[in-house]
């Protein structure tokens, strides 16, 4: 039998700006199921790329007066090492500047043109340039564009035209004989709407500029950027090469991608596919959006998430596990810092940071760090062990199905069993006993749970599942394979290694304290109330309200670390005729010795507080971004400490 084979995809991200965490989200899945399914043993494909072509990335560059080119090629270098940090581990990224891209788009357009599926007539009607999409005046709402509701423009343009309207039928047979094609089952049924509504052959073709593709029969058009886009994932292949890659992985296992582009690859990427005579990819999945704070993240909006902030402040791990656990796979999710913290705190230090590190105290303890000999195994231990041996294929099953939130949470029921095996078997008392055989086969069983735990996990959090495996004193986790995730493999006598504990528990109220108190940026008055009294977006305040709050400059004279508050500072400050101490929540975004001389503003009659212990006379102003960038307010050093600011 020949081997499974897993080919998935993500989009490819518009370099026209920088990445930010709904990017991180598609791909981050994508890579975890890769990492799944190779690790099963399955031979597995894993492309991610970049849509550089197109009006939008046109005008970018234009509004930063350099080429396009050297515009795109900036930010795809970002993406890039996003996705390194991020440990996504892709097998191609396919840029659709490349020669072999050009190759790919101009034959598929020739072969569709040549068996006269592609047409020359002239379009006239809107067309929205964000979204590269063009529209029919009947699907506007309010003149705007139904996806993203901007303004459109109206196009007039001699164009070629692609037959779509031909293939509906067929299209819509082959949906309906093949339920997995469109996932989740809601997305199905919105785009069965959608063809059912009507298809109009598609404008495949632009005149009024020419970043872009050239038609092969015409050079003054250049393709459609969605056209170009969509064929990249055969490019990855080798297409229109009959290569091995081909044959191998084509049809596609898996697309994915976010709700809002559902539309593309589920009518006109099908379309194309058949007017090739290709197969169809087996399944396109569609997300959910990713919202901040129960609101659309955009640039406009100043609420982009940056993930490489995030990164910084928390590590790679929390961030995969939080996207892949917290927010529902096929639905909209919130992202905040606050349910990051929190998730990461319940999950990852309590529930797993802990099992490790006691697991691993009671050893060092009990048997020096040495993994002992099993005996017999009582009911309660035969429970977790068969819980354990079966858990891998469960996961596999869940896997397949798409069911990521699942996967995650029955990993994580068996961290919950083990921590609550420890209470039943109670380590501690089977200690008191001469024979120790009984406490060596506890022991011996939730280490063993630990090897089972750090390679399901791996795929998901690769430096957990590393960190895990090291402290068990085992090596080379990537040489273990699906096998391996059955009970039995770990063996006595290996000395483990104990270290720091993989999770630290963050201080969620600090780090909310933290933001409560520098976040200025977005409040009109200057000042920000306390958070129940947090003035209504909108309502104007007056000049007395605005008085009672008194800002001076201060000169920062010392500065320093606060012991066991990691986001904290002290300040010690001169106010002209005064020197008080303030605690400020800046330590993740200066070093003390670069405060040192700065005259920042400072609000002086705020009412003393004490933080972490230490006296804090005032608060200074900072400004914030949504995802936690931040700068302190500072003025130069013409202004004498001590002047008011008003
Ligand atoms: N270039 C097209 C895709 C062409 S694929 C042949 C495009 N690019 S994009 O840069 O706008 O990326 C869109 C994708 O980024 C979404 O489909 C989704 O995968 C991801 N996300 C962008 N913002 C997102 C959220 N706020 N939430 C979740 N995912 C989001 O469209």
């Amino acid at each position: 039998m020949s081997k499974e084979r897993f080919y998935v995809s993500t989009p490819i991200y518009y370099p026209s700006d920088h990445p930010h965490i709904g990017h991180a989200y598609t791909t981050t899945v994508a890579d975890s199921l890769a990492r799944w399914h190779r690790f099963v043993g399955r031979d597995v494909y894993f492309v991610t790329g970049s849509d550089e072509h197109g009006q939008k990335i046109q005008r970018a560059a234009m509004t930063k007066n350099v080429t396009p080119q050297a515009y795109v090629d900036e930010i795809v270098a970002s993406f890039k090492a996003l996705w390194e940090k991020l440990h996504i581990e892709y097998d191609d990224f396919v840029r659709t500047t490349e020669p072999r891209h050009h190759r790919a788009v101009q034959t598929v357009f020739k072969r569709i043109y040549d068996q006269g599926d592609i047409y020359k007539d002239s379009y006239s009607g809107w067309y929205c340039t964000p979204c590269e999409t063009f529209w029919v005046e009947n699907r506007l709402i309010d003149g705007n564009c139904p996806d993203c509701s901007r303004s459109v423009e109206l196009v007039e343009e001699e164009s070629y035209f692609f037959k779509l309207s031909k293939y509906s039928s067929r299209l819509l047979a082959y949906i309906e004989e093949h339920p997995e094609f469109i996932q989740p089952e809601s997305r199905r049924k919105e785009m069965v709407n959608f063809i059912k509504s009507g298809l109009e052959d598609l404008c495949v073709s632009r005149t009024t500029f020419d970043w872009g593709i050239p038609v092969p029969i015409d050079e003054g058009h250049v393709i459609y950027v969605w056209f170009d886009a969509l064929t990249n994932y055969i490019t990855a292949l080798g297409y229109p090469e009959e290569t091995e890659l081909m044959e191998q992985f084509w049809p596609a296992d898996l697309h994915l991608v976010g709700k809002e582009i559902m539309r593309f690859h589920t009518i006109i990427w099908p379309i194309i596919l058949m007017a090739l005579d290709l197969p169809l990819p087996k399944t396109v999945f569609g997300h959910g959006w990713l919202l901040f704070d129960s609101d659309k993240m955009s640039k406009s909006k100043g609420n982009v998430v940056d993930p490489l902030i995030l990164i910084d402040d928390f590590g790679v791990d929390p961030i995969r596990y939080f996207l892949m656990r917290e927010i529902s796979f096929g639905q909209d999710g919130n992202f905040s810092r606050r349910a990051l913290i929190e998730r990461t705190n319940a999950d990852l230090a309590n529930d797993l940071g802990n099992l490790l590190n006691r697991t691993l105290s009671m050893l060092d303890r009990y048997f020096d760090g040495i993994v002992p000999q099993p005996d017999k195994n009582n009911e309660i231990d035969q429970a977790i062990i068969d819980f354990a041996n079966n858990l891998a294929t469960s996961v596999d099953a869940l896997l397949k199905d798409y069911k990521l939130n699942d996967a995650l949470a029955a990993i994580w029921q068996l961290v919950g069993r083990a921590n609550k095996y420890v209470d039943e078997r109670a380590p501690w008392n089977l200690a008191k006993l001469d024979d120790k055989s009984e406490l060596g086969t506890v022991m011996y069983n939730l280490l063993e749970v630990l090897r089972i735990v750090a390679l399901l996990v791996k795929s998901f959090l690769p430096e957990t599942g590393d960190a895990i495996w090291n402290q068990l004193g085992l090596n080379d986790i990537e040489s273990q394979d699906f096998s391996q995730v059955t009970w039995g493999h770990l063996n006595p006598g290996i000395q483990t290694a104990k270290g720091d504990p993989i999770f630290p528990r963050i201080d969620v109220e600090e780090e909310m304290e933290v933001e409560s108190q520098v976040k200025t940026e977005k409040s009109k008055s200057k000042v920000e109330p306390k958070k129940e009294e947090k003035a209504p977006e909108g309502v104007v305040i007056g000049i007395e309200d605005f008085a009672k709050v008194q800002l001076a400059v201060a000169e920062i004279l010392e500065a320093g670390p606060i012991e066991g508050a990691d986001r904290l500072l002290k300040l010690q400050i001169d106010l002209g005729n005064e020197k008080r101490q303030l605690v400020a929540g800046i330590a993740k975004h200066y070093a003390p010795n670069e405060l040192i001389g700065r005259r920042i503003v400072v609000v002086t009659n705020l009412k003393p507080a004490k933080l972490r212990g230490e006296l804090s006379e005032g608060m200074l102003l900072a400004a914030t971004s949504p995802d936690g960038k931040l700068e302190i307010v500072t003025v130069s050093n013409a202004i004498p400490a001590g002047s008011r600011v008003s």
